[in-house]
């Protein structure tokens, strides 16, 4: 009989508690394991009393539930685990204290379930030994070998809401409104949200833009009676030659977080159109929330798929869609490449061709 570990590490997304779910069930139904539930991440084989057996009980009702059971935090590396001393601090590698920890909880396998981060975190302590099978999540669907991550659909489902609703009162005004969406490096949200709700202009980190040309565009829709525009901006979405915006912070442990460039695409704007420009931010609400039937279908799968695997031994390795298969890769291949848009791809391409304009 085995005893496996599961946690969730970085941003959490919704379809977190399906994988749990699965994974329990798989485990304790078809193989009779054990399941040690450790919580907030890597923090759980840090610090004593953050683990719990986890039974079919335990994950009754959670598959609609957003956000995961277990806790999570984009905190606790392991490999350089920021430590404060007096005012300053410091990174220290903390990876040996898993592994022991991980063996002294009895564990044989480790399920772990993150995104990039957390992957390439689980990647290293397999490569110290640690018998770990990885699971994709992200809202940001910016891991290159799974042909989607979950979490995605259901924050593309939240995006173009917003979009939808932000239509009606644009047209109204006679304004243009800018909707800021989230996805680091990636701009799969707002291309698919604009697509999806049928924006007028989407600016993406793969393609650099100019505030004149989205501008222009909107002079466009002017001239053809159109008084009111819809421009989805990614966070991560920067001008030609200038670099992302961040958002001010006084957290020296947190990963610079991107955020605030649609308020300095709205203010160009303003000075370069007759429209009243006005800004929303969708930030957090495209993590939380009930997971789609999608997501918590693709959790499922995913979930049941990494009992598989750790009972085949493949260990340093992570699930992963590749339609209409779940199958497995390695660790170091998912997160050799992040998955970005293609500028010139099919997408983009079909965007333009309905009339949309990336500010290129
Ligand atoms: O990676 C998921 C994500 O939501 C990104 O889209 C966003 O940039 C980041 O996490 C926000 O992180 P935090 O929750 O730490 O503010």
């Amino acid at each position: 009989m085995r005893r496996i570990g599961i946690l969730t590490g970085g941003g959490d997304c919704p379809g977190l508690n399906a994988v749990i779910r699965a994974t329990v069930k798989a485990a304790t139904a078809l193989h009779n394991w054990t399941v040690i539930g450790i919580l907030d991440g890597f923090e759980g084989l840090l610090a004593p009393g953050l683990t719990r057996e986890l039974t079919a009980e335990d994950v009754r009702g959670i598959l609609p539930r957003g956000g995961t059971i277990l806790g999570t935090t984009n905190r606790g590396n392991p490999f350089a685990y920021a430590l404060r001393r007096g005012d300053r601090v410091e990174p220290v590698d903390r990876s040996a204290e898993v592994v022991e920890n991980s063996a002294r909880l009895g564990l044989d396998a480790l399920v772990v379930i993150g995104g990039d981060g957390t992957l390439r975190i689980a990647r290293d302590l397999h490569r110290l030994g640690l018998p770990v099978v990885g699971v994709p999540k992200t809202i940001d669907n910016d891991l290159a070998t799974t042909d989607v991550t979950f979490g995605f659909d259901t924050a593309l489902q939240t995006a173009t809401e917003a979009i939808d609703k932000l239509h009606t009162t644009a047209e109204s005004h006679h304004r243009v409104m800018l909707v800021e969406v989230m996805g680091r490096n990636a701009g799969w949200i707002a291309l698919e949200a604009g697509l999806a709700g049928g924006a007028d202009v989407v600016l993406i980190p793969e393609i650099p833009f100019r505030v004149e040309a989205v501008a222009e565009r909107i002079a466009q829709r002017t001239a053809r009676g159109r008084a009111f525009s819809i421009v989805v901006v990614a966070e991560g979405a920067a001008p030609h030659g200038e670099k992302q915006v961040f958002q001010q912070s006084t957290d020296a442990v947190a990963l610079a977080r991107l955020g605030g460039i649609a308020h300095v695409v709205g203010y160009e704007l303003q000075q370069r159109t007759p429209h009243e420009t006005r800004v929303t931010v969708l930030g957090h609400l495209q993590r939380g929330g009930s997971p789609s039937p999608f997501d918590r279908i693709l959790g499922t799968r995913f979930g049941a798929m990494a009992v598989e695997l750790v009972a085949r031994g493949g260990f340093g390795r992570m699930v992963a869609l590749h339609t209409p298969r779940i199958e497995d890769v390695s660790l170091d291949e998912a997160v050799d490449q992040p998955n970005r848009v293609p500028p010139s791809g099919e997408l983009v391409c079909c965007a333009e061709a309905v009339g949309i304009s990336f500010g290129a």
